[in-house]
């Protein structure tokens, strides 16, 4: 067994204690510091026993040799100035979602990580889930058959971010989720975003967002900080089965439905005859998978350790990020002109 990576957390706000959490509970790393420029309540995350370093000050943690990686959970504002200065000083990182608030300072930090030879990656923690996981397998492994669309619904009484919209709040969860599962060779290609600021709170916070994906299938996410109640659903349709994740029913978080609609093929068939092609209805069977129960948290701790010590790319890596930048980023120019289709690059 290796020496455990030296690790820094830069964050100790609501997100950060978390990654602490699970930074001290993995084997393969040692937390050597936590940096916050509230000084006061980083030494209340570690508390008034523990070896872990506290400190106000970046330069701190960046001159330590010990520390080997930088884990950044600062407001999305901060994460590019953060990221670019450690690995500037040699860190591998791991940048909360959403990697940074533009794809311009994404793109710096991909950039630079490559030209070091370090490992960025990005939190994309539902990624990490043994849902997600294994909702990737399954579509991956075709038991879905083809994709023709994904449905997800992000709602609930939510707090209204003075920084960001609900779109940049929830969406890169998503989005994440999406770029995560999606085959490979299915990529969005357009976005067209609508929202609402009912309330008056200065920022959108209502929206349904719609990706339309290569091959004729699109993708729904609807987020929502003024709902009553919570809902986390996502549906997955393919043209062999559909699953349904449900992520607040733990009993039952993952159905395969074996029902659907079926058209016979119209190849053949003239244009009126197209109108008359068979549709048949298929009501077969519903499994519910068995998952594991493990803190993604943990899981990414050890995807980010892996990572380092195999000297490759984290299975989320700075390019997942970047290609939710780039959405979250035509999302919001869609929004500013009623959801106008705003085309997305393709080649990150
Ligand atoms: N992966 C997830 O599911 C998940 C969930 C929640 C939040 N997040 C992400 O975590 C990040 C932090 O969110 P939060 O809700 O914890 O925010 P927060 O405001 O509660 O905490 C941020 C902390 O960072 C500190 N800080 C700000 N700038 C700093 C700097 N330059 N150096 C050192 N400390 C600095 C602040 O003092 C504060 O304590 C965001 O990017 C957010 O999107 C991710």
């Amino acid at each position: 067994m290796s020496e455990p990576i030296g690790v820094a957390v830069v964050g100790a706000g609501y997100w950060g204690p978390n990654l602490v959490r699970n930074i001290q509970a993995s084997p393969r790393m040692r937390l050597r510091w936590l940096c916050d420029l509230d000084a006061e309540r980083a030494r209340a995350v570690v508390g008034p026993y523990s070896t872990v370093r506290t400190t106000s000050s970046l330069d701190d943690v960046l001159g330590d040799a010990d520390v080997t990686a930088v884990a950044v959970a600062t407001p999305a504002a901060t994460h590019a100035e953060v990221a670019l200065r450690a690995l500037d000083a040699g860190k591998h990182l791991l940048v909360e979602k959403p990697l940074a608030s533009s794809s311009a300072e994404g793109a710096k930090l991909v950039d630079a990580a490559e030209e070091r030879g370090l490992v960025l990656m990005c939190d994309h923690t539902y990624c990490y889930t043994p849902a997600v996981t294994k909702i990737r397998e399954l579509v991956h492994g075709g038991e879905l058959g083809d994709i023709h669309y994904v449905d997800s619904v992000r709602i609930n009484l939510g707090l209204i971010q003075r920084d960001v919209d609900v779109l940049w709040d929830l969406a890169p969860h998503d989005l994440s989720i999406l770029d995560f599962i999606l085959p490979p060779g299915v990529v969005p290609q357009a976005v067209s975003a609508q929202g609402a600021d009912p309330i008056g709170a200065g920022r959108a916070c209502v929206a349904y967002l719609t990706l339309s994906l290569t091959g004729g299938a699109i993708a729904h996410a609807h987020v929502n900080w003024l709902s009553p109640t919570k809902v986390r659903t996502t549906i997955v349709g393919g043209s062999r089965r559909t699953l349904v994740w449900d992520d607040l029913n733990p009993a039952q978080r993952l159905t395969i439905h074996d029902r659907g609609v079926d058209l016979s093929s119209a190849e053949n068939l003239g244009d009126e005859a197209r109108y008359d092609r068979m549709i048949s209805y298929r009501s077969g069977d519903m499994v519910a998978p068995a998952l594991l129960e493990r803190e993604a948290l943990a899981s990414v701790m050890t995807e980010w350790a892996d990572a380092i010590s195999e000297g490759r790319a984290a299975r989320t890596d700075g390019r997942a990020g970047l290609r939710v930048l780039d959405i979250l980023e035509a999302a919001s120019r869609s929004l500013e002109y009623y959801g106008a289709t705003v085309p997305l690059r393709v080649d990150r």
